[in-house]
């Protein structure tokens, strides 16, 4: 793979006084394959923004991309004033994510799988304020002893939605957080994820195929031939 653009960790001040998040000029191939091209967009503080577009046009890996989790060829991802250069640094200064394949620890229980983001941001034994709510809307409270391998895509995606709600990132990155979901369930989910995002002020960064939940975010953008762009209407 072609190596990261050049970034550096030092300390720099936010391009624009108010954006939590600034994506600059991002630019991404696959071998010969261009993906996508002058990615830029900035995002503020508790603000939602939705990203729709076809199956393989290259939502996740953006996604990815914005969360320092994949390498692109150019451009640069800035949050809270500094570039995102690994997905660690980021975890840890306020970036959270969704998978779209959940990625739960296949060892730990569910209820460890919950705590662990949060214990590494916050440390201690701590719990996190908002638990049994999270619990109770999200209906995990039966499952918090299971391990993930024996639970149902949607239980996972479920687990996986409410150990990132949990860590109280800043910016949350959720890649399709309720296609494993049947449609009630998925639209308490999808009711649940603005409530918290908004109650905590949180910036959210919501990857769907549904045009319901895009409604939903403040802003709606959309991938289409390597460009995203900003729907108006
Ligand atoms: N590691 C990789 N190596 C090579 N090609 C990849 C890699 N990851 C993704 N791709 C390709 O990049 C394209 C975009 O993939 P991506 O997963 O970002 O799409 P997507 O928009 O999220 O699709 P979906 O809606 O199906 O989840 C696809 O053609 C995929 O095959
Ligand atoms: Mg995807």
């Amino acid at each position: 793979m072609i190596p990261q653009t050049e970034a550096t960790t030092e300390e720099r001040e936010p391009t624009d006084a108010e954006s939590l998040l600034a994506v600059e000029n991002l630019s991404k191939s696959f071998g010969t394959q261009l993906l996508w091209r002058n990615v830029s967009f900035t995002l503020n503080e508790g603000e939602s923004l939705s990203i729709c577009g076809a199956s393989g046009s290259g939502k996740s890996t953006l996604l990815l991309a914005i969360g320092g989790l994949e390498m692109v060829q150019s451009g640069t991802v800035i949050f809270n004033g500094r570039p995102v250069v690994g997905g660690r640094q980021a975890f840890i200064e306020g970036i959270g994510y969704v998978f779209q394949h959940y990625h739960l620890i296949e060892e730990l229980t569910v209820r460890e799988n919950l705590l662990l983001p949060f214990s590494i941001r916050f440390g201690g034994r701590q719990m996190p304020d908002i638990l049994d709510e999270v619990l109770d809307l999200l209906g995990l409270k039966e499952l918090l002893d299971r391990l993930p391998t024996t639970l149902s895509g949607g239980e996972q995606q479920r687990a996986a939605l409410a150990r990132a709600v949990l860590a109280k990132p800043k910016l949350l990155l959720a890649d399709e957080p309720t296609g494993s979901l049947d449609e009630a369930t998925g639209t308490r989910v999808m009711e649940l994820l603005l409530r918290v995002c908004q109650r905590f002020c949180m910036s959210l960064i919501l990857v769907t195929h549904s045009a319901m939940f895009a409604a939903q975010t403040d802003r709606r953008m959309l991938l289409k031939d390597g460009f995203l762009r900003e729907q108006t209407a």
